[in-house]
C-alpha cells in the first residue's frame, strides 16, 4: 500500500525541501516516531484526548523513547498530541542546537526541554520556564525519572513570566519554545538575539502577531505565513542562518518550525 507520506516523498524530500526541488512542503513524515508513516495509525497522532493504558499498543519497542512513552501512558500525563508534538519538535532541533545549556520557554509541563536532559548528553543544564508551573510537570518529571534517572539533575524549573527569563539565562544558552502563542514566539526571538542564541521556535496564535508585517503580504500569503517570513526577515538582519521545516500535519495544524542559528559569515 502507498502511503500519503511516500507519495509526497516520491517528488523530493518531506520536511525541508530544497529550493532546486520546488517549495518547501508544509508536511513531514514522522522522524521519532517512524511507525507513524503508516497512515493507518496516524489519527491517534493527532488526538486531545489524554494518554492512558490503551496506547501501549503502540509503544512496545525496548527502546528509550518508546518506553518513556509507555511511563507517559501508565501516568496519563496529558493529552496524545504533546507527546508527538515534543518528541517530533526536539527530533528535527536536537543536533541544531547542541550547547551546553538549553531554555524551553512557555513550557507548561516541560516535556520538550527535558528530552534534551534525557537523550543529549552534553546537555548539562535545561531551564524550564513558565509563568505557571501545571501539575502536569511533576507528572511528566516523574515519568522521565523513572527511565533516565541522570535527567534529573540536569532540569530546573522556573515560575517566572518570560519578561524575567534573561535574568536566569547564558549568553549562547540554546532557546526552544514550543506553541509558546502569539507574541510570546517574538519575544523568544528578542531574547534569542539579545542572548546570541540558537534558537527553535514551533509558532502558533497568529492573531495579533501580524501588526508589523506589510498588508500586501498579510493578505496574499495569509498571517500565519506572513509572521514567520517576516520574523525570519529579522532573525537574517540580525545575522542568524534560518531554516525551516516541520513536524507531521498529522499531530497539528500548526506545524512550522523555525530555526534560527547565530552563525551567518
Ligand atoms: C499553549 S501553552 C504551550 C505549552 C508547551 N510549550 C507545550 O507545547 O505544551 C502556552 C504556555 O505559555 C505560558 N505563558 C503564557 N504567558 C506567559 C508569560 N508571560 N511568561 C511565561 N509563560 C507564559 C502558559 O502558562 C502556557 O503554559
Amino acid at each position: 500500500m502507498v502511503t500519503q507520506v511516500q507519495r509526497e516523498s516520491a517528488s523530493g524530500p518531506v520536511g525541508l525541501t530544497p529550493a532546486a526541488s520546488g517549495p518547501m512542503t508544509n508536511n513531514a513524515s514522522f522522524k521519532a516516531f517512524r511507525r507513524f508513516n503508516d497512515v493507518a495509525t496516524q489519527a491517534y497522532t493527532g488526538l486531545r484526548s489524554r494518554l492512558s493504558e490503551r496506547g501501549l499498543v503502540h509503544f512496545s519497542g525496548d527502546g528509550l523513547p518508546d518506553r518513556l512513552a509507555r511511563e507517559l501512558c501508565l501516568r496519563r500525563a496529558f493529552p496524545i498530541k504533546e507527546l508527538f508534538e515534543s518528541f517530533e519538535f526536539f527530533e528535527r532541533v536536537r543536533r541544531r542546537l547542541r550547547r551546553p545549556q538549553v531554555a524551553d520557554l512557555c513550557c507548561g509541563h516541560g516535556l520538550t526541554g527535558m528530552l534534551f536532559a534525557v537523550f543529549e548528553p552534553r546537555v548539562e543544564l535545561v531551564t524550564l520556564l513558565d509563568r505557571r508551573r501545571p501539575a502536569s510537570h511533576t507528572v511528566v518529571l516523574d515519568a522521565v525519572c523513572a527511565v533516565a534517572p541522570w535527567a534529573a539533575e540536569k532540569i530546573r524549573y522556573l515560575e517566572i513570566p518570560m519578561s524575567r527569563a534573561a535574568e536566569y539565562l547564558p549568553p549562547g544558552c540554546a532557546i526552544v519554545a514550543v506553541h509558546a502563542c502569539g507574541v510570546r514566539t517574538d519575544r523568544c526571538i528578542d531574547l534569542a538575539l539579545s542572548l546570541q542564541s540558537p534558537v527553535a521556535l514551533m509558532p502558533c496564535c497568529y492573531a495579533q502577531t501580524a501588526n508589523p508585517v506589510p498588508r500586501c503580504l498579510r493578505r496574499s500569503l495569509g498571517s500565519a505565513l506572513a509572521t514567520d517570513v517576516h520574523r525570519t526577515y529579522r532573525l537574517d538582519a540580525a545575522g542568524y542562518e534560518v531554516d525551516w521545516t516541520a513536524v507531521p500535519r498529522a499531530i497539528t495544524e500548526m506545524n512550522r518550525v523555525v530555526v534560527g542559528l547565530p552563525s551567518k559569515p
